[in-house]
């Protein structure tokens, strides 16, 4: 298992609610509209650029199509299903160089946070990685003081392996780097879709074969 380079075409990626499909420049007024917004970019990396400039989101996006067309990175941008296609939010996913331990990132227009969208995005984009491309783990970074990422990588399985000072818009903090192994993940997937079973007792109503009634077959 490798993470090999240049990296295939973005799939489309579906979850219960959400559509995750490649970003495009078309997406530039939606995240132009929800990016820029104190609470959701002050656990972000340091240096981007605030007060977000006007054309902030369409920079960022011909930077990202640049880096996919390298074949270096995916990016996504989560719709609601059944919704109008509409950017809500990013996910990234890049294979470890080496050197870098950061294969993952996200964020979520705020009026959707606290609703499990963005723990069903990364379990879609984990599961590709390790199911599809075959990656043996991710690498994984928050800063210490964000409860809600850091929540996401602990229901995933993620084991913490480093706390070390990293400069965040907000300034300087602690940021938490863990690794989530796809042997752990895909052994927490198989027990989730393991289903108590009934031991004793008689029957369920629902399993009892259906009572005949007069007229009907
Ligand atoms: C991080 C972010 C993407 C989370 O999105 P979300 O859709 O609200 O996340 P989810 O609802 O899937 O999961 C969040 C989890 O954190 C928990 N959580 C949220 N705030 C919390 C807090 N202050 N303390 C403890 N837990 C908290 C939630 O209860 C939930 O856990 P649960 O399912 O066990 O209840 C969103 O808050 C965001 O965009 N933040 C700004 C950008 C950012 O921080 N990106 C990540 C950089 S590392």
């Amino acid at each position: 298992m490798s993470f090999e380079t240049p990296l295939p075409t973005t799939p489309i990626l579906e979850t219960a609610r959400l559509v995750l499909r490649p970003v495009e420049l078309r997406d530039a007024p939606a995240i132009q509209r929800d990016f820029p917004d104190w609470e959701l970019v002050k656990h972000l990396h340091a240096g981007i650029p605030w007060p977000y400039p006007q054309d902030g989101a369409i920079a960022n996006i011909r930077d990202c199509l640049a880096r996919r067309a390298r074949g270096e990175k995916f990016f996504w941008v989560l719709t609601l299903k059944g919704g109008d296609d509409e950017a809500i939010g990013r996910i990234d996913l890049g294979p470890y160089d080496g050197e870098t331990r950061d294969t993952r990132g996200f964020w979520l227009a705020r009026r959707f946070w606290g609703r499990g969208l963005m723990t069903e995005a990364a379990e879609a984009v984990t599961g590709y990685a390790f199911e599809v491309l075959g990656w043996p783990f991710l690498y994984l970074n928050n800063a210490a003081e964000n409860r809600a990422s850091h929540r996401i990588k602990e229901k995933q399985g993620a084991e913490i392996v480093d706390v070390l000072p990293h400069p965040y818009m907000s300034g300087d903090g602690m940021r938490v780097t863990w690794i989530l192994r796809r042997e752990v993940w895909l052994a927490r997937k198989a027990m989730a879709g393991v289903r108590p079973r009934r031991l004793r007792g008689p029957p369920s109503r629902s399993s009892r074969p259906a009572e005949r009634r007069p007229g009907r077959c």
